[in-house]
């Protein structure tokens, strides 16, 4: 389990109000996730599909922005390391030896650069490969235009009836444009549940398929993340921490990790903080560092900079060099005045990995409503897409 280094005071009555209405809530799905795909013939589904695609492919080409791409993107690459080193397959897929390959995973549709676009449709190059769609609104612009030139690729590769056959649709169950399109074609489908939001997702198919065929074992992320369940308080207590701190004037938090793999799990906290609780000019403005990197450029500003920001190192079990500096990060910057929160992580794989993620996701969701905002709704996000929209009149 998560262990913490600190015991806020907490006021227990407003804790249990708040579980409460979070449970009611109509978003509240992502609490029931770990159990309800656990061994589920969802999940069984989930790896057949992984399956065929790995026979297929050597890419997997994930599109989709925010909620629909961070959470399988951080755990893939804060564990390729690791992944690769197994050949990037465990061997609960059941394949055999020959056909452990590894599938590269190439991400598109989170941005609307052209220069990132090409880039990706350079890097598949002649290789087989397939696309997964990730987009609950089925309307995203971003991943919609990514999508369209990646099936071009496919089309005049494969053929109008092979491509339909390597596109994996992950949306709504009953509506959107991608859902419409994907019916009327015939792709594989997945669905996000209506009742889990974008960002709160990580354990739905949404990020389970692209996590099977990188090879990660989602059983042992699922087991991970239900254990946080079973003893909630460490989350509790982390979400009141915050909050205290917030409203003492500490009013950006660092996420401070040691693994230079975690990058893009950076993302994904930040993501889920910044979308979940930046309301009603309310919130704590998450941001991130990897050490020793950004000791060199930002470790300056930690350590004497402006004292409005607190740390919360993320702290994996790591060699004893890499040992040596976290330690050395914690005296250094308790000296500068900075609270440093210590989330220790007991394991580098899955397991932690499903244990963050619920960690945070139940944190976050308690921190927001100790806020007074909704933790489920993202009103700013679907205002910046209203204006695009407009501007590029329907695309
Ligand atoms: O958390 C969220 O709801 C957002 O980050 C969404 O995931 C993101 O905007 C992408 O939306 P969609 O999956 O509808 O394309």
């Amino acid at each position: 389990m998560i262990k913490i280094n600190f015991n806020p005071e907490i006021d227990k009555e407003k804790t249990t109000r708040i579980l409460r209405e979070i449970r009611a809530d109509k978003m509240s799905g992502f609490l029931d996730l770990p159990k309800k795909m656990y061994g589920s013939k969802e999940l069984q589904r989930v790896k057949k599909i992984a399956e065929g695609i790995r026979a297929q492919s050597d890419v997997l080409v994930c599109i989709g922005i925010g909620g629909s791409y961070l959470g399988h993107r951080a755990i893939i690459e804060a564990l390729r390391p690791q992944l690769s080193k197994n050949s990037g397959i465990r061997d609960f897929l059941g394949l055999p030896e020959h056909e452990k390959k590894e599938v590269q995973i190439i991400y598109a549709g989170n941005s609307l650069s052209r220069r990132e676009l090409d880039y990706a449709l350079r890097q598949v190059g002649d290789r087989d490969f397939s696309i997964n769609v990730i987009s609950k609104s089925g309307m995203t612009l971003e991943p919609a235009v990514a999508f369209k030139e990646f099936k071009r690729k496919l089309i005049e590769k494969y053929g109008e009836a092979e491509a339909v056959k390597r596109i994996y649709a992950t949306t709504d169950a009953n509506f959107g444009r991608l859902h419409d399109e994907a019916v009327a074609k015939g792709y594989t489908c997945f669905t996000v549940p209506n009742n889990v939001g974008g960002r709160y997702s990580v354990l739905s198919e949404v990020s389970l398929l692209p996590l099977v065929v990188a090879g990660v074992d989602v059983d042992e992320l699922l087991s991970g993340a239900a254990q946080v369940l079973k003893s909630p308080e460490a989350a509790v207590k982390y979400a009141w921490m915050r909050y205290i701190l917030g409203k003492r004037g500490y009013d950006t938090e660092v996420f401070a990790s040691f693994e230079p793999s975690t990058a893009y799990f950076n993302e994904w906290v930040k993501q889920l903080f910044g979308e979940s609780e930046g309301k009603k000019k309310q919130g704590i403005l998450p941001t991130s560092v990897i050490y020793s990197t950004d000791l060199h450029s930002l470790g300056q500003f930690m350590q004497d900079g402006r004292r409005n920001l607190f740390e919360t190192i993320v702290d994996f079990p790591t060699d004893d060099l890499n040992a040596k500096v976290v330690e050395a990060v914690r005296i250094a910057h308790i000296e500068g005045r900075i609270p440093v929160l210590d989330l220790a992580v007991p394991t580098f794989n899955e397991r932690g990995f499903g244990e963050l993620i619920m960690f945070f996701e139940l944190a976050c969701a308690v921190s927001a409503k100790l806020f007074g905002v909704n933790p489920f709704d993202q009103p700013g996000v679907e205002a910046y897409k209203k204006v695009l929209h407009q501007k590029i009149n329907g695309f």
